[in-house]
């Protein structure tokens, strides 16, 4: 009976250890609690139960605003700031870190009424979808000395990416892989991250060794280094229209590569617009049907080919190695402007 007994208590507590290692492996997969590989981009929202793991400090900056960012983050950035003043005498700010879902849509709706939608479509996040949600995203500003010893502060987008800035910006890129920070938003990469060239935007790793290996490679994206999309571009038909502006088309298409980016394996051939007559009163009523509330008045229909890879991924439906033809991307957008890519498919 003892035995039996005996038998049964180490069972239950091998079954509790088993059952507390699953649960560390999932929701604990690096080490403080916090995935610092964790991907939150226009697909991938902020993982559940982060904030849960998240230990932020608060700081205050040089304009008086507090920040929040993740503990570790900001010590590396205290070592890469404290570097490029005495090496290099740039003086490095905190604009934003940490933000919250409120926040995030705060500021979406600032930018839509200063920039226009289609302008913060590329430049903010939607609410629930920024890395900043994650404490681990910086976005930098800077001040310049001036000869009387007093600083002027430069903080607006537009002002940050001045042409004379560039020299002062590739001095700070150079330096963040020794932090364990990565530039995230590269310039001409807006077809695999779904933004923007954004200087300013910097992300902690927290692996200076990895930090410098993905720096290294010219036009690296975290999505291609995490093995998430593919960087293949192809050049984008927009043929004629007269309800659209190419550059209203170019944003389309932006969206539509970066889904197609992590449709794992496969290769983009070509992709053209569908042309005008794909904006009738039936499609206008489906996207608003997929998307109810929105109120869309306008759509736009891509079309593209493509091959499936040799081996289809476990969550993909491909057939293998099979060349799709005039596969259909459906986008909308509201009066005021901003594309939702809504569907795609036969
Ligand atoms: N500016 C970046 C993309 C964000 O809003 O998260
Ligand atoms: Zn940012």
């Amino acid at each position: 009976m003892k035995k039996q007994w005996a038998i049964l208590i180490i069972f239950a507590l091998l079954l509790c250890g088993m059952t507390a290692l699953a649960e560390n492996d999932e929701n604990v997969p690096n080490k403080d609690g916090i995935d610092y590989l964790a991907l939150v981009n226009k697909l991938n929202p902020l993982p559940e139960g982060w904030e849960d793991a998240l230990e932020t400090v608060t700081i205050t900056n040089s304009l008086g605003d507090e920040v929040e960012a993740e503990a570790r983050a900001y010590a590396a950035y205290l070592l890469l700031k404290a570097d490029l003043e005495e090496n290099d005498g740039i003086y490095l700010e905190l604009d934003s870190a940490r933000r919250s879902v409120a926040a995030q849509q705060d500021i979406m709706d600032r930018f839509i009424e200063k920039y226009g939608a289609d302008y913060a479509a590329k430049t903010v996040a939607t609410p629930g979808y920024s890395e900043h949600h994650t404490g681990l995203a910086l976005d930098l500003y800077f001040r310049i000395k001036n000869d009387d010893g007093t600083f002027t502060d430069v903080y607006y987008n537009e002002d940050m990416t001045r042409p004379e800035y560039e020299e002062l910006w590739a001095t700070v890129h150079a330096k963040l892989a020794d932090y364990g920070f990565i530039l995230r938003y590269l310039q001409d990469k807006e077809y695999i991250t779904g933004y923007g060239y954004e200087p300013w935007h910097i992300r902690y790793i927290d692996d200076a060794d990895m930090a410098k290996e993905i720096m290294a490679q010219p036009g690296m994206t975290l999505e291609v280094w995490l093995g998430a999309a593919t960087d293949a571009d192809v050049a984008v038909d927009y043929g004629v229209s007269a309800l659209y502006t190419e550059d209203e088309l170019k944003e389309a298409a932006v969206q539509v590569k970066c889904r197609f980016a992590s449709f794992a394996g496969c290769e983009l051939h070509t992709l053209r617009y569908a042309g005008d007559g794909c904006n009738t009163e039936e499609n206008l009523a489906w996207m608003n049907q997929l998307d109810e509330g929105q109120g869309y008045v306008q759509v736009a229909e891509f079309i593209s080919d493509f091959h499936s890879p040799l081996r289809p991924g476990d969550d993909e439906a491909w057939e293998a190695d099979k060349e799709y033809t005039a596969w259909q991307w459906w986008l909308a957008r509201t009066a005021e402007g901003g594309w939702q890519l809504l569907t795609w498919g036969y």
